[in-house]
């Protein structure tokens, strides 16, 4: 079978934003050979290549992608022995787990949803998330306290260096905040494949985020209940994906929540004082680094929920979600975002980061 390689293909409706331009070539791989077959593809023609899953942390410019865009559309779910045969030999396989491995193109959210059904601890956090299973090994995807570093066995990948194939064991990914090997060092090496997750049947869901302790007010939940809890949290904050909340549009958190020293820390509370807030809200990382909701310092820089900037703004729910309310480009989410990160920068000296990828732009600073 000859692979079906499209060209000129409009990207927005692949993006939970709805914006981008197209891409001249475009190939979506239901198998590993197909895959492998689209990446010789590309080098022969010397083509970029940028790996599509599900799009719900993307910004496609509106020049659109002069390259090779390649969504993967790998399904499968396989469980216990059947799953990932390479990380059982090696040993990785955790007592009184169940592995359950997943192929890349499988929808997250489902994943997730099916997982909790078969009784299945360990996901139920990260419910009402958008997007691909392929991506979270990626950003190490996390929420309500929970992240997939804590069940992520192994990662298949695709190693565009060394044309093979690999199984990256959880170290090897070397997991933190929002990050791995995927998105740092090896940036654009890996194609992941398939991701195995070590869940336990019948364990205790993990409460420990502050707004789902209080949503279960000392009560014990069950994995569902708990799942339904941060369906319901996201929801109020139209962080899950509803066509009829006009809050849909966009990429989620649009900003990491910054990470800074005691010292860093200490100078935003004298600046908060001196503006009349009462408390910074902050977690702790280790004993000096402390993590500051993004949300919080940009509100207190001047923007608040439902800000316009033409066609884009912030969500009317959640500060920390730039929004595409009407037919924006993306130079208008550029330019509302620079537009953020000078008045956080001015405000508190912090340099916000931005978490979605840039797909396709040539200068992010131009936009101003
Ligand atoms: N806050 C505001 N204004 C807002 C919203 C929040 O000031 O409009 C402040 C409040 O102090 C609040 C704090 O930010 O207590 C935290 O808010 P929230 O619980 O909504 O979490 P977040 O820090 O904004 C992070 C993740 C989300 C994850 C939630 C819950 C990042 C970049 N985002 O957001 O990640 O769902 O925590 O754990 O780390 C996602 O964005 O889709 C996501 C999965």
């Amino acid at each position: 079978m000859s692979l079906d390689i499209q060209e000129s293909v409009p990207l927005a409706e692949f993006t939970t934003f709805k914006i981008g331009g197209e891409a001249r070539f475009f190939v979506s791989a239901q198998s590993e050979i197909e895959i492998i077959e689209a990446l010789r593809f590309a080098e022969k023609n010397k083509l970029e290549v940028f790996i599509l899953g599900g799009g719900s942390n993307l910004l496609i410019a509106d020049e659109g992608f002069d390259g090779l865009v390649l969504q993967i559309s790998l399904k499968g779910i396989l469980f216990g022995a059947e799953a990932s045969l390479p990380a059982i030999n090696n040993g990785l396989a955790r007592k009184n787990e169940t592995l359950v491995t997943a192929r890349a193109g499988e929808n997250w959210e489902e994943f997730v949803a099916f997982c909790i059904e078969k009784n299945l601890a360990g996901l139920e956090c990260l419910s009402g998330i958008p997007g691909f299973v392929g991506g979270t090994p990626v950003q190490n995807v996390g929420a309500y306290g929970q992240e997939v570093s804590e069940t992520i066995v192994s990662v298949r990948c695709f190693d565009r260096n060394a044309k093979k194939i690999v199984e990256m064991t959880n170290a090897e990914c070397e997991f933190a905040y929002r990050t791995s090997i995927f998105n740092t060092t090896y940036i654009n090496r890996f194609v992941v494949l398939g991701v195995t997750y070590a869940l336990k049947y019948d364990g205790e869901p993990k409460i420990v985020y502050k707004d789902l302790q209080n949503y279960f007010n000392g009560k014990k939940p069950n994995l569902q209940e708990t799942r339904h809890a941060v369906l319901n949290i996201r929801s109020d904050k139209s962080m899950v994906i509803n066509k009829n909340d006009p809050n849909s549009n966009s990429a989620g958190s649009f900003f990491k929540n910054p990470i800074v020293d005691l010292k860093k820390f200490a100078k935003i509370k004298q600046t908060a004082k001196n503006m009349g807030a009462s408390e910074v809200p902050s977690y702790s990382v280790n004993t000096n680094k402390i993590k500051i909701p993004a949300a919080w310092l940009i509100e207190k820089s001047g923007f608040y929920k439902g800000f316009l900037f033409g066609e884009v703004g912030i969500s009317t729910k959640h500060t920390l979600a730039i929004v595409n309310f009407g037919n924006a480009k993306a130079s208008d989410v550029i330019c509302l975002k620079n537009k953020i990160q000078r008045k956080v920068k001015e405000k508190f000296d912090v340099t916000l980061k931005p978490e979605p990828v840039f797909i396709g732009f040539k200068d992010l600073q131009k936009h101003d």
